[in-house]
């Protein structure tokens, strides 16, 4: 049931060169954009020459190569508006952010939310995929960085440096993509039943860590809502497959506002 895709574009996430993998060497890069070459006999709805974008399976390699064979239910039809390097930019932190809000902060409209690090790759799609929903949007961030999470939808952003507990009503979810300080101190702000998840560490008094899956509905929905206007996608710099060690090493750069992604054809 899989699918040989020319890869055309294949984004790098920050430190993933240190996950763990029981298989090296591995291929790196598990966010997708390209074209389906050939499809298994099995495999319906997909076609040689559909545009396609995907998060792939951690535990296998990843998609940094010229071709890629992937099971053809994580492939999606990539956002219509955008190139390929964009679209390759989309899948880890915008089904992270979905599986966050919705699936372990089971967020509503009309609840208030907290992201901590909403100026960042996952904190942003959160907080355009918060207010999508309909939820009033609170997002901390460095101060340099506050008018951008204003700009994505919040209705409030708050300088992480300073007392946020101060300057937060209490929330039902806090959505933590920061680690370390801000997420003990999230606490503080949950009302009581509120939900505190986590994607940085683990998180403290019944808060919930999770490791992002694929997940082929909800990436259909988020290239709709690409598609629709309403995600925005976060801005990348490309580079050539060849300079492969000079985009991880950028990736790593603390204050980028792009995401790297190789060009690969
Ligand atoms: N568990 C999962 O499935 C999963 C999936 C995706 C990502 N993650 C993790 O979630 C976190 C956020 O990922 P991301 O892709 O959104 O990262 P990112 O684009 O680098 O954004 C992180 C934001 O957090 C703030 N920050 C605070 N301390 C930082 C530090 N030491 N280095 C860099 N930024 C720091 C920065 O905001 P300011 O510049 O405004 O301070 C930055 O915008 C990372 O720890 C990543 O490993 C986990």
């Amino acid at each position: 049931m899989e699918a040989l895709v020319r890869v055309h574009a294949a984004a790098i996430t920050r430190g993933e060169l240190a996950w763990p993998v029981d298989r090296l060497p591995a291929i790196p890069s598990y966010e997708l954009s390209g074209v389906v070459e050939t499809v298994g006999s099995s495999v319906a709805g997909l076609a040689p020459g559909d545009e396609v974008f995907a998060l792939t399976r951690f535990d296998r390699d990843g998609v940094a190569a010229d071709y890629t064979a992937v099971a053809a239910d994580l492939l999606v039809p990539r956002p219509q508006i955008l190139g390929h390097a964009e679209s390759a930019a989309i899948p880890l932190p915008a089904l992270t952010a979905w599986q966050g809000l919705f699936d372990h902060g089971r967020l509503h409209a009309g609840e208030r939310v907290l992201i901590q690090g909403a100026a960042g790759g996952v904190g942003g799609f959160a907080v355009q995929l918060a207010r999508t929903r309909g939820a009033h949007v609170i997002g901390t961030a460095s101060a340099a960085h506050l008018p951008s999470v204003l700009e994505l939808g919040a209705d409030e952003a708050v300088d992480a440096s300073t007392s946020f507990e101060d300057a937060v009503e209490p929330v039902d979810v806090v959505f933590d993509t920061a680690g370390g300080e801000l997420l003990r101190r999230s606490v503080s702000v949950l009302r009581a039943a509120g939900r505190l998840v986590s994607v940085a560490e683990e998180a403290p008094e019944g808060g919930v860590y999770f490791v992002v899956e694929p997940n082929r509905d909800q990436l259909t929905s988020i290239a709709r809502l690409v598609d629709l206007g309403e995600l925005r996608p976060p801005s990348v710099e490309t580079f050539p497959l060849t300079s492969a060690r000079e985009a991880f090493a950028r990736s790593l750069e603390r204050g980028r506002s792009a995401k790297a992604v190789l060009a690969v054809a």
